[in-house]
C-alpha cells in the first residue's frame, strides 16, 4: 500500500520536489485516468497548505465535466472559454488568479475560494481537461507554485500512457 509521507518541507522548492517523488511513486504502476486522478487529487489536497478544492475537470462532449476531486461538491459542467477552468482549457495556458472576484466570468462553486490556479492538461496534443486548485487565501499561488503544479500535472499526464 502507498504510504503518504508527512511532508515537512522548509521551502516551496523542497515541498514540490517531495511531492513530485510521491506523485511518481503513487501513479507509477497504473494507467487508468480516473484511478490516477483520484489518488493525485487526494495527494495534493492533503499535502498542500491553504487549499479548499483540488481536482480535475475532463473534456467530454465538447465541454468540461467534473472529475475526481477533494473538497466541497462542485459545478458539474463548464463550457470551453467560461470561468477560470474553461479559459485554461481554451487558451491552453495556466491561469493563475490572485483574486477570483476580479476575474471576469469566474464560476463560483465554493464561496470560500478566493484565489485559484488552473493547469490545462494536454495529452498527445489534445486538451483532455484541467487540474484546478482553489484556496481560501488571496494570492495563494505564486510563480513557484505554478511551476511546481505544472510539473506535477505532467507526472499525471505521463502516467496515462
Ligand atoms: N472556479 C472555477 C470553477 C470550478 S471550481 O472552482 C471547483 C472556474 O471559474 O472555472
Amino acid at each position: 500500500m502507498f504510504e503518504m509521507k508527512k511532508i515537512a518541507a522548509s521551502s516551496k522548492q523542497e515541498l514540490y520536489s517531495d511531492l513530485l517523488s510521491q506523485a511518481k511513486g503513487l501513479l507509477h504502476d497504473e494507467h487508468d485516468r480516473i484511478a490516477n486522478a483520484a489518488n493525485f487529487a487526494a495527494l495534493l489536497y492533503h499535502s498542500l497548505p491553504d487549499v479548499n478544492w483540488v481536482g480535475f475537470y475532463f473534456m467530454k462532449n465538447g465541454e468540461l465535466l467534473v472529475g475526481p476531486f477533494q473538497g466541497k461538491p462542485a459545478c458539474v459542467h463548464i463550457a470551453l472559454g467560461k470561468g477560470v477552468c474553461g479559459t485554461a482549457a481554451q487558451t491552453r495556458e495556466t491561469q493563475r488568479v490572485p483574486d477570483v472576484n476580479a476575474f471576469p466570468g469566474h464560476i463560483f462553486c465554493d464561496g470560500d475560494s478566493l484565489s485559484e490556479l488552473v493547469v490545462p492538461l494536454i495529452h498527445d496534443g489534445m486538451v483532455i481537461g484541467v487540474l484546478d486548485l482553489d484556496s481560501p487565501k488571496l494570492a495563494r499561488f505564486d510563480e513557484e507554485d505554478q511551476e511546481g503544479l505544472e510539473a506535477l500535472a505532467k507526472v499525471f499526464l505521463d502516467s496515462l500512457s
